[in-house]
Protein backbone atom coordinates (compact mmCIF):
# COMPACT_ATOMS: atom_id res chain seq x y z
CA UNK A 1 0.00 0.00 0.00
CA UNK A 2 1.25 3.85 -0.91
CA UNK A 3 0.02 7.36 -0.56
CA UNK A 4 0.61 9.18 -4.39
CA UNK A 5 0.07 12.22 -5.15
CA UNK A 6 -1.68 13.09 -8.56
CA UNK A 7 -3.21 15.80 -10.69
CA UNK A 8 -6.37 15.85 -12.17
CA UNK A 9 -5.00 14.26 -15.32
CA UNK A 10 -4.00 11.63 -13.58
CA UNK A 11 -6.97 10.07 -13.07
CA UNK A 12 -9.28 10.18 -16.27
CA UNK A 13 -8.96 6.60 -17.31
CA UNK A 14 -11.52 4.60 -14.32
CA UNK A 15 -10.25 1.30 -15.61
CA UNK A 16 -6.33 2.74 -14.73
CA UNK A 17 -7.67 4.28 -11.61
CA UNK A 18 -9.57 1.26 -10.90
CA UNK A 19 -6.33 -0.77 -10.98
CA UNK A 20 -4.08 1.62 -9.00
CA UNK A 21 -6.54 1.13 -6.34
CA UNK A 22 -7.15 -2.31 -6.12
CA UNK A 23 -3.56 -3.01 -5.55
CA UNK A 24 -3.68 -0.56 -2.53
CA UNK A 25 -2.93 3.11 -3.83
CA UNK A 26 -4.50 5.62 -2.30
CA UNK A 27 -4.37 8.55 -4.73
CA UNK A 28 -4.61 12.11 -3.21
CA UNK A 29 -5.33 14.74 -5.98
CA UNK A 30 -4.29 17.69 -4.53
CA UNK A 31 -5.90 21.16 -4.39
CA UNK A 32 -8.86 19.57 -6.47
CA UNK A 33 -11.27 22.14 -5.21
CA UNK A 34 -10.49 26.14 -4.50
CA UNK A 35 -10.49 27.70 -1.16
CA UNK A 36 -13.12 29.35 -2.75
CA UNK A 37 -15.70 26.37 -3.43
CA UNK A 38 -14.57 25.23 0.30
CA UNK A 39 -16.14 28.17 1.49
CA UNK A 40 -19.18 27.95 -0.11
CA UNK A 41 -19.11 24.32 1.21
CA UNK A 42 -18.98 25.81 5.11
CA UNK A 43 -21.33 28.23 4.46
CA UNK A 44 -24.28 25.95 3.51
CA UNK A 45 -23.13 23.91 6.19
CA UNK A 46 -23.69 26.85 8.24
CA UNK A 47 -26.97 27.88 7.13
CA UNK A 48 -28.21 24.46 7.57
CA UNK A 49 -26.74 24.38 11.27
CA UNK A 50 -29.43 27.32 12.12
CA UNK A 51 -32.23 24.62 12.01
CA UNK A 52 -32.76 21.94 14.23
CA UNK A 53 -31.16 18.49 13.65
CA UNK A 54 -33.51 16.01 12.16
CA UNK A 55 -33.29 13.14 9.53
CA UNK A 56 -36.00 12.53 6.57
CA UNK A 57 -37.02 10.01 3.82
CA UNK A 58 -36.01 10.64 0.75
CA UNK A 59 -38.82 11.29 -0.95
CA UNK A 60 -40.14 14.61 -3.16
CA UNK A 61 -40.63 16.20 -0.28
CA UNK A 62 -37.39 15.90 1.23
CA UNK A 63 -35.66 19.40 2.29
CA UNK A 64 -31.28 19.69 3.11
CA UNK A 65 -31.24 18.87 6.63
CA UNK A 66 -28.79 17.72 9.14
CA UNK A 67 -28.77 14.87 11.19
CA UNK A 68 -26.59 13.32 14.71
CA UNK A 69 -25.76 10.41 14.68
CA UNK A 70 -24.17 9.04 17.87
CA UNK A 71 -23.49 6.06 17.85
CA UNK A 72 -27.26 5.27 16.28
CA UNK A 73 -27.57 1.44 17.02
CA UNK A 74 -28.88 1.27 13.31
CA UNK A 75 -26.49 2.44 11.59
CA UNK A 76 -24.45 -0.19 9.23
CA UNK A 77 -20.91 1.25 11.07
CA UNK A 78 -21.37 2.71 14.70
CA UNK A 79 -19.93 6.08 14.53
CA UNK A 80 -20.54 9.53 16.14
CA UNK A 81 -20.66 12.09 13.09
CA UNK A 82 -22.69 15.24 12.33
CA UNK A 83 -23.79 15.06 8.77
CA UNK A 84 -25.13 17.82 6.70
CA UNK A 85 -27.28 16.75 3.61
CA UNK A 86 -27.54 19.18 0.47
CA UNK A 87 -29.93 17.93 -2.72
CA UNK A 88 -29.66 18.89 -6.31
CA UNK A 89 -32.93 18.55 -7.22
CA UNK A 90 -33.30 22.02 -4.94
CA UNK A 91 -33.00 24.72 -7.34
CA UNK A 92 -31.83 26.65 -4.05
CA UNK A 93 -28.48 24.49 -4.56
CA UNK A 94 -27.88 25.20 -8.10
CA UNK A 95 -24.78 26.93 -6.61
CA UNK A 96 -22.85 24.45 -5.05
CA UNK A 97 -24.02 22.01 -8.21
CA UNK A 98 -21.47 24.44 -9.95
CA UNK A 99 -19.11 24.44 -7.98
CA UNK A 100 -18.48 20.94 -7.76
CA UNK A 101 -19.49 20.30 -11.59
CA UNK A 102 -15.69 19.18 -12.01
CA UNK A 103 -16.08 16.51 -9.54
CA UNK A 104 -19.65 15.53 -10.97
CA UNK A 105 -18.44 15.68 -14.42
CA UNK A 106 -15.40 13.34 -13.47
CA UNK A 107 -18.22 10.72 -11.80
CA UNK A 108 -20.12 11.14 -14.53
CA UNK A 109 -17.51 10.18 -17.25
CA UNK A 110 -16.35 7.33 -14.99
CA UNK A 111 -20.02 5.71 -15.36
CA UNK A 112 -19.94 6.50 -19.13
CA UNK A 113 -22.24 9.50 -19.31
CA UNK A 114 -20.85 11.74 -21.73
CA UNK A 115 -24.02 13.30 -23.33
CA UNK A 116 -24.81 16.82 -21.28
CA UNK A 117 -28.67 16.25 -21.62
CA UNK A 118 -28.13 12.66 -19.73
CA UNK A 119 -25.97 14.60 -16.83
CA UNK A 120 -28.19 17.55 -16.55
CA UNK A 121 -30.82 14.29 -16.08
CA UNK A 122 -28.69 12.41 -13.60
CA UNK A 123 -27.74 15.78 -11.53
CA UNK A 124 -30.85 17.09 -11.49
CA UNK A 125 -33.19 13.48 -10.88
CA UNK A 126 -36.10 13.92 -8.17
CA UNK A 127 -36.16 10.81 -5.49
CA UNK A 128 -39.34 9.92 -7.30
CA UNK A 129 -37.12 9.08 -10.64
CA UNK A 130 -35.12 6.68 -8.61
CA UNK A 131 -31.65 8.25 -7.55
CA UNK A 132 -30.65 11.51 -6.82
CA UNK A 133 -27.21 13.49 -6.77
CA UNK A 134 -26.74 15.15 -3.35
CA UNK A 135 -23.44 16.41 -1.16
CA UNK A 136 -22.90 14.67 2.45
CA UNK A 137 -20.62 17.31 4.93
CA UNK A 138 -19.60 14.31 7.79
CA UNK A 139 -18.27 16.02 10.52
CA UNK A 140 -16.33 13.69 12.81
CA UNK A 141 -16.61 16.54 15.99
CA UNK A 142 -13.89 17.52 17.96
CA UNK A 143 -14.54 15.24 21.63
CA UNK A 144 -14.29 11.96 19.92
CA UNK A 145 -16.18 12.13 16.74
CA UNK A 146 -15.35 8.62 15.23
CA UNK A 147 -16.04 5.81 12.62
CA UNK A 148 -15.86 2.50 13.75
CA UNK A 149 -13.33 -0.12 11.07
CA UNK A 150 -15.16 -1.34 8.33
CA UNK A 151 -15.16 -1.93 4.90
CA UNK A 152 -17.38 -1.12 2.29
CA UNK A 153 -19.93 -3.05 -0.28
CA UNK A 154 -19.12 -2.44 -3.94
CA UNK A 155 -21.32 0.34 -4.94
CA UNK A 156 -22.86 0.57 -8.54
CA UNK A 157 -24.25 4.08 -8.22
CA UNK A 158 -20.85 5.41 -7.21
CA UNK A 159 -17.87 3.12 -8.69
CA UNK A 160 -14.98 4.82 -7.08
CA UNK A 161 -15.80 6.68 -3.68
CA UNK A 162 -14.54 10.11 -3.92
CA UNK A 163 -14.12 12.03 -0.42
CA UNK A 164 -13.31 15.73 -0.54
CA UNK A 165 -10.84 16.40 2.06
CA UNK A 166 -12.73 19.68 4.47
CA UNK A 167 -10.20 20.29 7.15
CA UNK A 168 -6.21 20.31 7.68
CA UNK A 169 -4.55 18.02 9.96
CA UNK A 170 -2.65 19.83 12.89
CA UNK A 171 -4.85 22.92 12.06
CA UNK A 172 -8.04 21.83 12.31
CA UNK A 173 -7.94 18.94 14.35
CA UNK A 174 -4.56 17.42 16.23
CA UNK A 175 -5.04 13.62 16.92
CA UNK A 176 -7.35 10.91 14.87
CA UNK A 177 -8.60 10.76 11.76
CA UNK A 178 -8.67 8.60 8.72
CA UNK A 179 -6.59 5.04 8.99
CA UNK A 180 -6.72 2.78 5.58
CA UNK A 181 -5.07 -0.89 5.89
CA UNK A 182 -3.29 -2.92 4.25
CA UNK A 183 -4.55 -6.21 3.65
CA UNK A 184 -1.45 -7.25 6.11
CA UNK A 185 -2.96 -4.98 8.45
CA UNK A 186 -0.17 -2.19 8.12
CA UNK A 187 -2.03 1.19 9.03
CA UNK A 188 -1.93 4.13 6.85
CA UNK A 189 -2.56 7.41 8.37
CA UNK A 190 -4.01 9.25 5.39
CA UNK A 191 -4.95 12.65 6.54
CA UNK A 192 -1.43 13.53 7.18
CA UNK A 193 -0.46 13.58 3.60
CA UNK A 194 -3.62 15.77 2.71
CA UNK A 195 -4.22 19.25 2.49
CA UNK A 196 -8.04 20.90 2.45
CA UNK A 197 -9.67 20.90 -0.88
CA UNK A 198 -7.56 17.69 -2.03
CA UNK A 199 -9.59 14.82 -3.69
CA UNK A 200 -9.09 11.57 -2.19
CA UNK A 201 -9.52 7.88 -3.57
CA UNK A 202 -9.12 4.42 -2.13
CA UNK A 203 -10.78 0.99 -2.80
CA UNK A 204 -13.24 1.00 0.08
CA UNK A 205 -12.84 -2.40 0.21
CA UNK A 206 -9.51 -2.25 2.22
CA UNK A 207 -10.58 -2.11 6.01
CA UNK A 208 -10.77 1.84 7.11
CA UNK A 209 -11.83 3.71 9.69
CA UNK A 210 -11.46 7.51 11.26
CA UNK A 211 -10.37 7.12 15.16
CA UNK A 212 -11.54 9.41 17.79
CA UNK A 213 -11.12 13.27 17.09
CA UNK A 214 -9.37 15.47 19.26
CA UNK A 215 -10.46 13.42 22.80
CA UNK A 216 -9.34 15.47 25.12
CA UNK A 217 -11.79 18.53 23.82
CA UNK A 218 -15.44 18.42 25.25
CA UNK A 219 -18.10 17.49 22.15
CA UNK A 220 -20.33 20.58 21.32
CA UNK A 221 -22.69 18.91 18.64
CA UNK A 222 -23.18 22.80 17.72
CA UNK A 223 -19.59 23.44 16.99
CA UNK A 224 -18.21 22.84 13.78
CA UNK A 225 -14.67 22.07 15.67
CA UNK A 226 -12.90 18.71 14.01
CA UNK A 227 -12.89 16.76 10.97
CA UNK A 228 -14.62 17.27 7.91
CA UNK A 229 -15.18 16.27 4.74
CA UNK A 230 -17.34 16.09 1.74
CA UNK A 231 -18.41 13.36 -0.63
CA UNK A 232 -20.78 13.79 -3.82
CA UNK A 233 -22.98 10.45 -4.05
CA UNK A 234 -25.89 9.17 -6.44
CA UNK A 235 -28.59 7.84 -3.61
CA UNK A 236 -30.81 5.66 -3.77
CA UNK A 237 -34.33 7.31 -2.91
CA UNK A 238 -36.93 5.88 -0.46
CA UNK A 239 -39.42 5.04 -3.27
CA UNK A 240 -37.15 2.37 -4.50
CA UNK A 241 -37.58 -0.51 -2.02
CA UNK A 242 -35.18 -4.10 -1.35
CA UNK A 243 -32.48 -3.11 -2.55
CA UNK A 244 -29.00 -3.26 -0.61
CA UNK A 245 -28.58 0.19 1.42
CA UNK A 246 -26.31 2.38 0.03
CA UNK A 247 -23.49 3.40 2.47
CA UNK A 248 -22.21 6.62 2.37
CA UNK A 249 -18.80 7.21 3.81
FE1 LIG B 1 -16.38 3.44 4.57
Amino acid sequence: MKISIENISGIKEISAVQDRLSQGEIIVVRGFFSEQIMELLENSIARLLENEATWMPLYDECEDYHRINDEYPKSYVKAKTHSFMFHFFKKMNSDLLQATMPLWDLKLQWGGVNEESAKNAKLTALPSDGYIARVVSHLYPAGGGYLAKHRDPINQANMIQTLIVGSQFGRDFKTGGLYVYATDGTPFFVDECCDKGDLLLFDQSFQHEVKPVDVKQNLDWGSMAGRLQHVLLFTRSDYLKGSVADVES
